[in-house]
């Protein structure tokens, strides 16, 4: 199996500053050599280059850096198209998770069903005109379905990159009002936080694993924000949420699928270095890259 992998140190998706760092703190928690150890295959990209304004641009439609949000993702897609391209299973190291945006944009032109896996403390559903920060990176699902500025929902000339029912989110426990209303609009699939204490992430991978395959969906791409963790045990995101999972409950999550061989693809997002404890949310980030690509005792 060939995997590869790719960083990209964008900030502009939100307001906090370092998480342009998430791919050095992942690297240093040795990511490289711990995938290794797994039965890969492993092509390093190094980190992509994001050009950053000089100054604070302010906001256009309420779209934080609108136009270096857009640029570094159709980078970012044409890289992953790529990947994609050569067989090889895309690893994305964010970044904050504006990022999604541009790996969903190289990945689904591969795919006629592609399902996706969000798990995330937040839903990532806001366009300019429900946001109430402007800040992209809680907008990149919205994007994928077609909903946003065209400047991003139409990287690499085609919209959208998947359809509502081929989501699950899982995690959620932070969703604004106009979120709210398009997963019931759109009938997204959503395991809150309530769900998941009621029963238990063993019964919620194993319903949203059957709910991907009962769509049909002929990849399924993981979007894993590190502020779905609580942040105790991941301190080091932009937007931390109380009552998060666990070190163990996401092992698990990563277990199951691993062990269900249908995860073509995958990204890492959120970790901020200036903000975390002694590199704590990278390590995070690592061991979890580890349960996912194989990594078990028996
Ligand atoms: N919902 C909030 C917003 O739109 C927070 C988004 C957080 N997103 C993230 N990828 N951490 O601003
Ligand atoms: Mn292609
Ligand atoms: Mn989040
Ligand atoms: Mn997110």
């Amino acid at each position: 199996k060939q995997l590869s992998i790719i960083g990209v140190p964008m900030d502009l998706g939100q307001n906090r500053r370092g998480v342009d760092m998430g791919p050095s703190a992942i690297r240093y928690a040795g990511v490289i050599e711990r995938l290794e150890q797994l039965k890969y295959q492993i092509e390093d990209l190094g980190d992509l280059v994001i050009s950053r304004p000089t100054e604070e641009k302010g906001k256009k439609d309420n779209l934080r850096n609108l136009d270096e949000v857009a640029e570094g993702n159709i980078t970012l897609a044409q890289e992953v198209d790529k990947i994609v391209e050569q067989g090889r299973f895309p690893l994305v190291l964010g970044g904050d998770h504006s990022i999604a945006m541009g790996t969903l944009a190289g990945i689904s032109k591969h795919y006629e069903n592609l399902g996706v896996i969000w798990y995330d403390a937040h839903a990532d559903l806001n366009s300019g005109e429900t946001s109430p920060s402007g800040n992209i990176h809680g907008m990149p699902l919205a994007v994928s379905l077609g909903i946003g500025h065209e400047k991003l929902t139409n990287i690499l000339d085609y919209q959208p990159k998947i359809k509502p029912e081929n989501i699950v989110i899982i995690g959620a426990r932070s969703v604004d009002e106009g979120e709210r209303e398009l997963i019931k609009e759109k009938g997204v699939k959503v395991y809150t936080m309530h769900e998941v204490d009621r029963l238990g992430m063993s019964e919620v991978m194993q319903e949203s694993l059957e709910y991907l395959e009962g769509r049909n969906v002929d990849g399924v791409h993981l979007s894993l924000d590190l502020d779905s963790l609580d942040p105790e045990e991941a301190p080091g995101v932009g937007t931390p949420v109380m009552g998060g999972f666990s070190y163990r409950e996401s092992h698990l999550a990563m277990e199951m699928l691993n062990e269900s061989e249908k995860i073509t693809s995958a990204e890492f997002v959120e970790v901020n270095p200036i903000l975390d404890e002694k590199n704590k949310t990278a390590s995070m980030a690592v061991g979890l890259m580890g349960s996912l690509l194989g990594e078990k005792l028996k």
